[in-house]
């Protein structure tokens, strides 16, 4: 078997399974960590417990890769901006100050993230050597959307602020802090990155190549330059899925539910392809789920494929129906 690192890099054809949110509510092992740790910025600042959670979906599936145990708002946390979650309204962020954010420097912000690079080490130690260890940011359009509280104010979202000159400044700036993140998490034993923009479906069609096809290129390149297996996750931005691949070349490609696995595997050149499977099917009857997966398997049989979901794993989510699919998924011979 190889590991994921080497699919990547040599886009080989070979088996291959982790999920996103593998380390997470559904995990009961993890509820009971969360129920001593209300504060979850400082969970994930906390080095032995973000390892120790990082591997419990390794322990428990043997799963191909571990996904660092982190958040992609570590960023404007470790930019100066305070990050709280809300119960069942999702993280807010302490209005953006421009001021504050130009006030930051690299030494700053990867001391604020030591805690995390810290964990990377102490995983990178007890995995299996054959396993990957995949670190992460997010998106840099994602991680504006989030700085400026648009998941918030979402009736408010008017996108001619997009025509901001300033927006072009901070994003310039937030690739820059990215790519740091990056370098420090793969020095740290990361073997992998995977770049969640998450929100890329929100762009109206004129903005996407400004917001999010530019600022991933560069990311990209900056990966390919220092030799970092890369993975993009431009969610939601159906068939232009197409132009994103041909502009950012990134090394892997992670689709999500709404994209069509036969066309990906007709339409995506050049690329793993990974993921895609609905999370909501591992809530269906086991067969709709294996049947579900088969589509994806099947489109997939004859190029570099990384079987995973089109987001991540649903907190209400049975860890036995996982243990099932991943068998499902290593069996398979049809
Ligand atoms: O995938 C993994 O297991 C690794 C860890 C990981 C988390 N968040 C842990 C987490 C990763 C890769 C992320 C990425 C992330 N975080 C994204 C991109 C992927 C996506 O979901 O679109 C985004 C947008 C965030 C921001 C974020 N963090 C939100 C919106 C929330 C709250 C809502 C939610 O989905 O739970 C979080 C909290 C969060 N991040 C939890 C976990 C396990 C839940 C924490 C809890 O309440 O116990």
């Amino acid at each position: 078997m190889s590991n994921l690192k080497e699919i990547l890099l040599k886009k080989k054809c070979c088996k291959s399974i982790w999920f996103m949110r593998q380390a997470g509510r559904y995990l009961p092992e993890f509820r009971k960590i969360r129920s001593k740790n209300e504060n979850f910025i400082e969970l994930c600042l906390n080095a032995e417990l973000s390892s120790e959670i990082t591997l419990q979906p390794i322990k428990r599936f043997n799963l191909d890769s571990a996904i660092i145990f982190s958040d992609i708002l570590m960023v404007p946390y470790a930019l100066g901006q305070k990050v709280d979650f809300i119960k069942n309204k999702g993280p807010k962020l302490e209005k953006f100050n421009y001021e504050k954010f130009s006030n930051n420097n690299v030494e700053k912000f990867t001391k604020q993230l030591a805690p995390v690079y810290e964990a990377i080490r102490i995983t990178r130690k007890k995995l299996d050597k054959k396993k990957s260890l995949i670190s992460f940011v997010g998106g840099p359009w994602t991680i504006l959307f989030y700085m400026m509280n648009m998941n918030q104010n979402r009736q408010e979202f008017d996108f001619l602020e997009l025509e901001n000159k300033n927006f072009e400044f901070i994003l310039n700036d937030l690739i820059e802090y990215l790519c740091i993140h990056i370098e420090n998490q793969i020095n740290a034993g990361a073997d992998v990155v995977q770049i969640f923009d998450s929100w890329a479906g929100l762009l109206p069609e004129k903005k996407l190549k400004d917001f999010c096809f530019k600022p991933n290129a560069e990311i990209v390149k900056f990966c390919k330059s220092n030799k970092i297996p890369n993975i993009c996750f431009p969610k939601g931005i159906k068939e232009k899925y197409v132009d994103f691949n041909m502009f950012v070349k990134p090394d892997c490609i992670n689709l999500d539910s709404y994209i069509d696995p036969v066309w990906a595997s007709q339409k995506l050149k050049d690329v793993v392809i990974q993921g895609g499977l609905d999370p909501n099917m591992l809530l269906k009857t086991e067969e709709e789920m294996f049947k579900g997966a088969t589509k994806y398997i099947k489109a997939f049989r004859d190029i570099p494929y990384v079987f995973n979901l089109g987001h991540g794993l649903l907190p209400q989510t049975d860890p036995v129906r996982v243990g099932k699919l991943i068998n499902f998924y290593r069996n398979f011979n049809g």
